[in-house]
């Protein structure tokens, strides 16, 4: 039986999609060199004080934003976001990790149990910490397919001191010469199968008729090659770059005041910096500086931009810290700042679209290639983003 659900969805995100695409396809280097969208959504969230947009955006009090229009899109995402919950009991499990892998341990361990005893074949199982617990909990023959040769050993020799049978297998899972092993593979599970890994999954799985495939797909922005539209029932006109991709990799969920603070002033001082170069040095390129340290982002902007241009632009001459804290708190800046911030909330909304839409997209290609295919709600997203796993069972 096809799954008309997941038919609908799909289309009717494609819908949506159509309409505001270019509102979470916006790069930041075109609102820096002065090309931004204007929107009213955007305009009235700039309008607002700043507890009503804190309150918007962390605490995702979505109607502070009355605009009917955007009112009854919210309705549709959240509803298109709905899936079916896995059941879970009280139960005492030999977790392990942090708090994050304990949960999904945990979920996963309901989620798969019935088909405890099976084998299976991890994919991109790192060290083995869920084929371990798979093994322990539901007793089932687990190999971990692996690109990573470091983890693999790391992984077998922290299982083989407990006694573990899971056998590692290093192997670059792609999606025309996989060199993975799969015979007598009953189950196959992705879980955080970045960028096209998890389609490259999807092939494998297909060319060597695994029978069910569990996968949770994330890193959206590293697809690569426009490795979606991938259904029939998909919308091949739609186009995300990957400004668009990383917005289906956020998290859609309310976050602490406290973190909504720390990531805001990290966002300011980014875009300040790169809309500081832009201004005094015609330089307009992306420079990612993700690796840096929490301490970095409490100096002050002056600091901030000395420690950069050393790091990142040495042949920059470092400027004067009072002109560049005059730079920060000039009306432009402070005016790309506000409309950064508004422009960021709305992406914390729209940006579940792509990741539904691609998730959709995903379950209906394994769908007409022999599959009956579901998309449940494994995780509790406030927990694990990241949560939704596409089920298929061969036919
Ligand atoms: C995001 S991590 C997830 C690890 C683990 N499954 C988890 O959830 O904790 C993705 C893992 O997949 C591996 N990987 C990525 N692409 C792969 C490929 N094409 N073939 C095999 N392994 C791959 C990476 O080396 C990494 O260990």
């Amino acid at each position: 039986m096809p799954n008309v659900n997941l038919q609908n969805k799909l289309k009717k995100t494609a819908h949506i999609l159509n309409k505001y695409l270019p509102l979470i396809s916006q790069s930041d280097l075109a609102v820096i060199s002065g090309s931004e969208i204007n929107h009213k959504w955007i305009t009235g969230l700039m309008k607002l004080d700043r507890d009503d947009l804190v309150r918007f955006d962390a605490q995702r009090e979505h109607t502070l934003l009355n605009d009917p229009e955007w009112l009854e899109l919210v309705d549709d995402i959240e509803d298109l976001s709905r899936f079916r919950k896995v059941e879970v009991n009280e139960i005492e499990l030999k977790t392990f990790g942090n708090v994050k892998k304990q949960h999904e341990l945990k979920q996963l361990y309901f989620f798969m149990s019935e088909d405890s005893g099976k084998s299976v074949a991890d994919f991109g199982g790192g060290v083995g910490n869920l084929a371990y617990f798979l093994e322990g909990e539901l007793e089932m023959k687990v190999t971990v397919l692996e690109k990573d040769l470091a983890l693999i050993d790391k992984g077998k020799k922290k299982l083989s001191k407990m006694n573990s049978q899971v056998l590692f297998n290093h192997c670059h899972v792609c999606s025309n010469s996989s060199t993975a092993n799969l015979e007598n593979i009953e189950v196959a599970v992705g879980l955080h199968t970045c960028g096209n890994f998890a389609t490259d999954m999807f092939r494998t799985c297909m060319e060597n008729k695994i029978q069910k495939i569990i996968n949770l797909g994330c890193c959206y922005s590293k697809i690569k090659d426009d490795d979606y539209n991938l259904s029939v029932h998909s919308d091949k006109s739609i186009s995300f770059n990957e400004r668009a991709l990383s917005s289906a990799i956020q998290s859609f969920n309310k976050v602490p005041v406290e973190f909504y603070k720390y990531r805001e002033r990290i966002m300011k001082f980014k875009l300040s910096f790169h809309h500081w170069l832009f201004s005094e040095h015609s330089h307009l390129a992306f420079c990612s500086m993700s690796n840096a340290r929490k301490s970095l982002y409490e100096n002050s902007f002056g600091d901030y931009v000395q420690i950069c241009l050393s790091k990142f632009f040495t042949e920059i001459m470092v400027p004067d810290k009072k002109n560049v804290e005059l730079f920060y708190q000039s009306e432009r800046n402070t005016y790309l700042n506000e409309y950064f911030s508004a422009f960021y909330a709305l992406r914390r909304y729209l940006g579940k679209l792509v990741e539904i839409y691609i998730l959709c997209d995903r379950a209906l290609f394994l769908e007409e290639n022999g599959y009956s295919v579901d998309i449940v709600e494994v995780f509790n997203p406030a927990i694990s983003p990241r949560c939704n796993a596409i089920v298929a069972t061969k036919i």
